[in-house]
């Protein structure tokens, strides 16, 4: 069963004249261990697919599945739990607490959880070393690279083990060399952890490093293919 199955799903906004499709009867399923570059020009839905499958808004149409549960009749409180256990949302831009330490930032995360300290900070430690950060760990975010915050924002969205990565242009700011490591980092942790992920990217070179491929134009899914 794939992790993640959306099935003709559509999500527009606002109505009338001013009605925008922004994601058109799109199906798209992604399997465990699997990478799936979204790619597709300015507006084209990239976002909205993301916030869909996320549950962080509801589709108009159509039915999302995540490990075999239709996550759209979930209600506020299944929504919240969702979103809080079982995704990691790693945002457009990447929001570390500034004046906080890479591994701090990461702690933040488990503050608002029933997890035991000591169990968080070797959870923390762990994901700090294989995303190559050990050595910045205490260092504060403002003093951190474009490529290493990034790394950490990437830490972060797995600190509560999420079965659903969703990263939204994790190399926007980054040059290729920067930015071919955040996405290595990313791949090597789903494929390490089996998890599902979406990312989000403009650039092509980035896209091509992913198991796969999906192209995205006005909404609709234009593209759909293996790149290994
Ligand atoms: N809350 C909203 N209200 C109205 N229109 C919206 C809303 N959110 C998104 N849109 C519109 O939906 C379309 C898709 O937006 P989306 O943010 O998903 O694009 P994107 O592919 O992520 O773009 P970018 O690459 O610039 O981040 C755009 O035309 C956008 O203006
Ligand atoms: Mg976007």
């Amino acid at each position: 069963m794939p992790i993640l199955q959306l099935s003709e799903v559509s999500r527009s906004f606002g109505q009338g004249a001013r009605r925008v499709d922004a994601v058109r009867e799109v199906s798209l399923q992604v399997d465990r261990g699997e990478v799936v570059a979204l790619e597709g020009p300015s507006g084209s839905g990239k976002t909205t697919l993301l916030a869909l499958a996320g549950a962080l808004l509801t589709p108009t149409a159509g039915e999302i599945l995540v490990d075999g549960e239709d996550i759209t009749k979930y209600g506020a409180r299944a929504r919240t739990r969702y979103r809080r256990d079982r995704v990691g949302f790693v945002f457009q831009g990447s929001n570390m607490v500034p004046f906080l330490t890479a591994r701090e930032n990461l702690l933040l995360v488990g503050d608002f959880g029933a997890i035991d300290r000591p169990a968080l900070r070797r959870r923390a430690d762990e994901l700090l070393e294989q995303l190559d950060l050990a050595g910045v760990r205490d260092q504060v975010a403002t003093s951190l690279s474009g490529g290493e915050r990034q790394r950490v924002a990437i830490a972060r969205a797995l600190m509560r083990d999420p079965t659903l990565l969703l990263v939204d242009e994790p190399t926007a700011s980054l040059n290729f060399e920067l930015g071919a490591r955040v996405v290595d980092a990313l791949l090597s942790e789903v494929h390490l952890r089996d998890k599902a992920c979406i990312m989000v990217t403009h650039d092509d070179r980035m896209a091509q490093r992913a198991d796969r491929l999906v192209e995205i134009l006005d909404g609709a899914i234009v593209s759909d293919r293996p790149l290994r």
